[in-house]
């Protein structure tokens, strides 16, 4: 079931069906990672070049994000690099999952996603390929949706069985109609506005039941309308922050910690003013690509 207004729900979203904390995820080793070609405008410099990588200092970011996700209880899983895919570290994007409490069989499903940019379609196979060894289902988008970018455009209500997905540049309607329907989940439908936020995680990250942080600019008005409904204390990030350091491409698995792209201090201040316990990750080096925190691993609870 797609849902535009507040109203469509039905019931309020304390109601709907619990779905456990993420204490699983998988990253994918950043090994070929740099910025090879632009598939967003951050990709770009101001003269429009390239930007530039220094992969040592990546490789070191990642495994500075691997460590503080473990240390904080969370099962990392790695996954292989694949030649020629620089974007693979950005896991996030080629699959949707779905953990078995928010599917109608019980089980987990894993949608695979169907990329826009030629550049990263290899990615969608061998993700789905080192997750199969799991015995999960693994199913694709059959409808007429030509794009569906999985975990960057979709994210779960915290704890409760609702999606929000994005509709924009990486993801159409039809594949949220779609995805609504075969497992009966209600999808709260985003159009985005800007192209510096061109997946969902970019602008909108849940952190608990009635929280989120988020950039209202690139919300069209009635997917504004929706985040304002259902997190009545959401937390707006500032201009700067939200567009240089990706501010909203936090993660928070618990309610309560957050992951926070590095480099965002007026955002760390409104999150613990919040009761949050902030973990700031250095990503810079992966802003460059136009992902930090959030896209940089899938959640597979
Ligand atoms: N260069 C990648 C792309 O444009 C970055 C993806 C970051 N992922 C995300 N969910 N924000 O596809």
């Amino acid at each position: 079931m797609l849902i535009r207004t507040p109203d469509d729900l039905g019931t309020p979203v304390a109601e709907l069906a619990a779905l456990p904390a993420v204490r699983r995820v998988v990253m994918a080793n950043p090994r070929d990672y740099e910025v090879r070609y632009a598939i967003n405008p951050h990709m770009l410099d101001g003269s429009g070049a390239l930007r530039e990588v220094d992969r040592d200092r990546a490789r070191e970011q990642w495994r500075g994000m691997k460590a503080a996700l473990e240390a904080h209880g969370i099962e990392v899983d790695v996954v292989p690099p694949l030649d020629g895919h620089p974007d693979l570290v950005f896991c996030a994007n080629p699959a949707l999952w779905i953990p078995a409490e928010a599917a109608p069989d019980g089980e987990p499903h894993l949608v695979r996603s169907r990329m826009t940019h030629e550049e990263r379609r290899a990615e969608v196979a061998h993700l789905a390929e080192h997750l199969s060894v799991r015995g999960l289902e693994i199913e694709g988008i059959e409808g007429p949706a030509d794009r569906f970018e999985g975990s960057g455009d979709g994210l779960f209500h915290p704890g409760r069985r609702l999606l929000w997905g994005g509709v924009g540049p990486r993801t159409e309607l039809a594949a949220w109609a779609e995805i609504g329907e075969r497992f009966d989940l209600p999808v709260a439908a985003i159009q985005l506005v800007d192209e510096h936020y061109y997946h969902l995680d970019t602008c909108f990250a849940p952190l608990d039941e009635t929280r989120c942080l988020w950039f209202p600019p690139a919300f069209h008005e009635a997917g504004a309308a929706l985040v304002r409904a259902y997190f009545p204390g959401a937390i707006e990030v500032g201009a700067r922050e939200a567009r240089e350091e990706l501010a909203c491409n936090a993660w928070c698995p618990d309610g309560r910690t957050v992951f926070l792209p590095d480099g965002c201090p007026e955002t760390r201040a409104a999150l613990e003013a919040a009761g949050f316990e902030v973990v700031e990750v250095a990503c810079g080096e992966f802003k460059k690509a136009g992902g930090a925190v959030y896209c940089m691993k899938l959640a597979v609870c």
